[in-house]
């Protein structure tokens, strides 16, 4: 289970458990709401395409050294996440990403990359429209065609889409690409857990149902009244009040760098409207103490920082022994690596408090499947929750559109004509 702690003495308690109350409450808004599919997905999901995915997933192992996923923002961030707080993928098949920007350099480095490998691709919008993965999507495509033929490409395609309607689940149709549904009640940074994150965290090899388990088993945890959702929920909603605006997620395992990508849609996408929310930003540790570090200990007092932390502690690496102490090290000889890290850990928690941040800590019991999962759900059911106590819709993200009408607008698209 998910634990939430904090560091008293930054907010009033009284309003914080008040608070705290209030968000308790939005539990059953967000199971109502029509974008509130994902909060009872863990127990709730199409089993047949569960099973679907993972026989995809092997086929791809069979035959391909990689596997193009295409898809931006939620439709993007969330596998990729998985996959890497979880250590990248361990069979056959490795992961590249494409159709999350519109940079030739970064598609070049994608094509380059696969050279003369087998591959196939997963295409992921929940639209099916948006036009960086459909113009990543042409990309491979062709390229799937020129080198396997019409009828084996389409064997290779893989289209994670609406059910009912859009251009990528026309085209699946007319094509007969094997696809998958985004469910109509959960919006893209709430999807992970399905089609759209699920088959290609299946293909890194990582196991899906315990992923599945461990959102289920946070749910129960959280299901009744938010639990330690609601607390985290309330506590950045009062920091806020108290002009605390910029919420900095701190993280000691760079392999959680995507993970941080992922919250920060999620929050960011969630919470960034009608002039409110808190910005999320986010660092690795220890790497980012010796760039953002200064600032965080003695910037502008208007931050304040949640550290993720891994209850477990992780066997490996320690200093090894040496006949001399030229390093200075001898007093850490035969220390492990991770205690080292725990240690330097507690040390900026403590440091920053002293520096006036407020601190605040989500601890997770280890970096495996069922955490992952959990963490998941505990960020996802926090983010609803405060999106609610903050006064915003965070199912919506109509801010997005802004950038695309200009685009459209610019590039002369049908129908955008000024
Ligand atoms: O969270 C969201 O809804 C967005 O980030 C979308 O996932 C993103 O814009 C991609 O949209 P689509 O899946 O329709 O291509």
């Amino acid at each position: 289970m998910i634990e939430f702690k904090y560091a008293k003495g930054f907010v009033d308690e009284e309003v914080y458990q008040r608070v705290i109350d209030e968000a308790r409450t939005y539990v059953a808004k967000a199971e109502q709401d029509d974008f509130g599919g994902w909060v009872n997905l863990p127990i709730d999901y199409d089993k047949e395409e569960f099973a679907r995915i993972k026989k995809a997933a092997e086929k791809i192992n069979q035959d391909s050294d990689y596997l193009v996923c295409i898809g931006i923002g939620g439709s993007y961030l969330g596998h990729r996440a998985v996959i890497d707080a979880l250590g990248g993928e361990k069979g056959r098949t490795k992961i590249l990403y494409a159709g999350n920007c519109l940079s030739t350099r970064a598609l070049e480095r994608v094509v380059n990359e696969l050279g003369d490998a087998d591959f196939s691709v997963n295409v992921i919008s929940k639209s099916g429209t948006t036009t960086e993965p459909a113009v990543a999507f042409r990309t491979f495509k062709k390229m799937l065609i020129e080198k396997y033929g019409e009828e084996e490409a389409a064997k290779r395609i893989y289209a994670t889409t609406d059910a009912n309607k859009g251009a990528l689940h026309d085209e699946a149709i007319a094509k007969g690409y094997e696809s998958f549904v985004v469910p109509d009640n959960i919006g893209g940074r709430y999807s992970v857990l399905t089609a759209v994150g699920l088959l290609a965290i299946a293909v890194a090899g990582i196991n899906i149902d315990a992923l599945m388990d461990g959102a289920a088993e946070e749910r129960a945890a959280l299901i009744s009244d938010g639990g330690a959702a609601a607390e985290y929920a309330a506590m950045r909603n009062v920091l806020l009040f108290k002009g605390f605006d910029i919420e900095i997620l701190a993280n000691f395992e760079p392999q959680f760098m995507y993970f941080n990508e992922w919250w920060k849609q999620l929050f960011g996408e969630s919470e960034g409207k009608d002039e409110k929310g808190v910005f999320p930003a986010s660092v690795i540790d220890s790497t980012d103490l010796h760039s953002m570090g200064q600032y965080i200990q003695q910037g502008r007092r208007n931050l304040f920082e949640t550290f993720v932390e891994i209850a477990q502690d992780y066997a490996g690496a320690t200093v090894p022994k040496a006949e001399d102490d030229l390093d200075g090290l001898k007093y850490l000889e035969g220390r492990e690596l991770d205690y080292i890290n725990k240690t330097a850990n507690a040390a900026t928690r403590e440091a920053h408090i002293a520096g006036g941040v407020p601190v605040l800590e989500i601890v997770m019991p280890n970096i495996d499947e069922r955490s992952i999962g959990g963490l998941i759900y505990f960020f996802e059911m926090s983010c609803a929750l405060s999106g609610f106590t903050l006064g915003v819709n965070p199912f919506n993200q109509p801010g997005v559109e802004a950038y695309k009408t200009r685009m459209f607008e610019l590039l002369g698209k049908p129908g955008y004509e000024k």
